[in-house]
């Protein structure tokens, strides 16, 4: 401890009320009480802090803003928390590259603005978006609406700066999206959530930004019809750069609760769909659209200006908390099942009895199911309830976690579920690379 408190070029917190936040993420998770919080700010910090952990047996738990959904950042036993709000470095966009270098530091909601200001899109947009760090939404491979059009970070990274077992800082990838020698070292720590070393700064691809919006609200006379959609608008040549879902209780919650926008909506269940490419407000984009949609629709709403578009998203936007707020107990996960799996997975689902409500992510298959009788239930029952929600996943071909990640919250399912050879490979990795299991200790695997 006394070494700790005299790291160079950090500040440390030890007291236990101070520390109290760091114990939390937005999961349910509760972590320990750590040995203490560490805000590094150069490489001198992190170089003493590694060897101390090394040779006294501590582990380092990586923390951006604390907006993760899988307990990822919260401490396990005999842990410091390295708490990077403080490290140094400016967001720079490269017109020329057609790239972006940021610290791990920054909050998503600048990274995405500056790109803005330059004419540029970041893509990557997980609901927490106004308040999460860069770091964090690297280390745990963040997703979101646009996922299903643009991807997840890890298609936005084209290199990385990481701390690792060494005590060193290493730079990996180059600012260009063609680098082809070997193995990706760079993508490796994408979505690692800190178990191989503790992202630092990453360069990031850009895109022009969207100059033109078309988004819908599409309330449906029939829910299950919505579960073809995304399968038939491919397959007609639409590409939305969102497709987002409420069911019907999550609809009717909204509606009789919600806020404004979501009132006097009809249908038995609603989507929000967007595009951004050129020519998506033209008559001849809306037309062939409204014609697809147009047998299952009851009703169809089209944003006329940014306010209007705005107002949908707020709906969205509030989902996760409005949920909560009406069932503090429950348990929200996120699935992802195959498009052309989703009418099967939701027939299914409705036939284990689990009571449940669920919207999220259609366009890419990744369902948020929020399990309703979870704080009614004793811990055996919803372990068997999310045991038979997971493996229902799995066995259609998708998986337990879309874009929360594993983290402490998902460890024991992954473990369970994971295909064959798959834990015992990261296991090799990790071992290979964190010799002495310092990094984020007790996680994912
Ligand atoms: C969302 O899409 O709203 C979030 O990923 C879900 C959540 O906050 O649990
Ligand atoms: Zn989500």
């Amino acid at each position: 401890m006394d070494a700790l408190r005299r790291l160079p070029d950090a500040t440390v917190l030890t007291d236990p009320e101070a520390m109290e936040p760091f114990r939390h993420d937005e999961s349910h998770v509760v972590g320990c009480a750590p040995l203490a919080v560490v805000r590094p700010r150069g490489p001198a910090a992190l170089r003493e802090l590694v060897r101390l952990a090394r040779s006294e047996g501590f582990g380092l738990v990586p923390r951006g803003a604390g907006t993760g959904k899988a307990g990822g950042c919260v401490p396990t036993a005999r842990t410091v928390v390295v708490d990077l709000a403080a490290w140094p470095g400016s967001i720079r966009v490269s017109p020329q590259d057609l790239s972006l270098t940021a610290p791990a530091s920054a909050l998503l909601r600048d990274v995405k603005a500056t790109a803005a200001e330059s004419g540029f899109f970041y893509p990557p947009d997980p609901n927490s978006w106004e308040s999460c760090a860069l770091g964090g939404t690297l280390a745990t491979n963040a997703g979101g609406p646009n996922a299903c059009k643009y991807g997840m970070t890890r298609h936005w990274v084209l290199g990385l700066e990481a701390l690792l077992a060494d005590g060193e800082i290493h730079r990996f990838g180059i600012s260009s999206v063609k680098a082809n020698t070997g193995p990706s070292l760079a993508q490796l720590l994408v979505g690692s959530e800190g178990i191989f070393g503790l992202i630092l700064g990453a360069t990031l691809r850009l895109t022009p930004q969207p100059r033109e919006y078309a988004t819908l609200l599409l309330p449906v006379k029939r829910w299950m019809d919505l579960l073809d959609l995304p399968g038939r608008l491919s397959a007609a040549g639409f590409l939305p750069s969102a497709f987002e879902f409420f069911d019907p209780a999550v609809l009717a919650d909204l509606r009789a609760h919600g806020p404004e926008a979501a009132r006097r909506l009809p249908g038995e269940a609603l989507a929000i769909l967007e595009f951004d490419e050129r020519g998506c407000t033209s008559d001849d984009f809306l037309g062939a659209l409204a014609d697809l949609l147009g047998p299952v629709a009851d009703g169809l709403e089209i944003a006329a200006d940014a306010r209007q578009r705005e107002g949908i998203w707020a709906v969205r936007r509030v989902t996760s908390a409005f949920l909560k707020e009406r069932y503090p107990k429950k348990v929200s996960e996120d699935i992802v099942v195959p498009r052309s799996r989703l009418r099967e997975f939701f027939e299914r689902l409705e036939r284990t009895g689990i009571p449940s409500v669920s919207y999220g992510h259609l366009g890419d298959g990744n369902l948020h199911v929020n399990l309703l009788a979870a704080g009614e239930t004793p811990h055996e029952a919803l372990e068997a309830q999310l045991g038979t929600l997971f493996r229902l996943a799995v066995e259609l071909g998708g998986t337990l976690s879309g874009e929360h990640g594993i983290g402490l919250a998902k460890r024991e399912a992954f473990l369970a579920l994971a295909a064959p050879g798959h834990i015992e490979t990261l296991r090799a990795l990790k071992r290979a690379l964190d010799p002495d299991g310092i990094f984020n200790p007790g996680k994912v695997i």
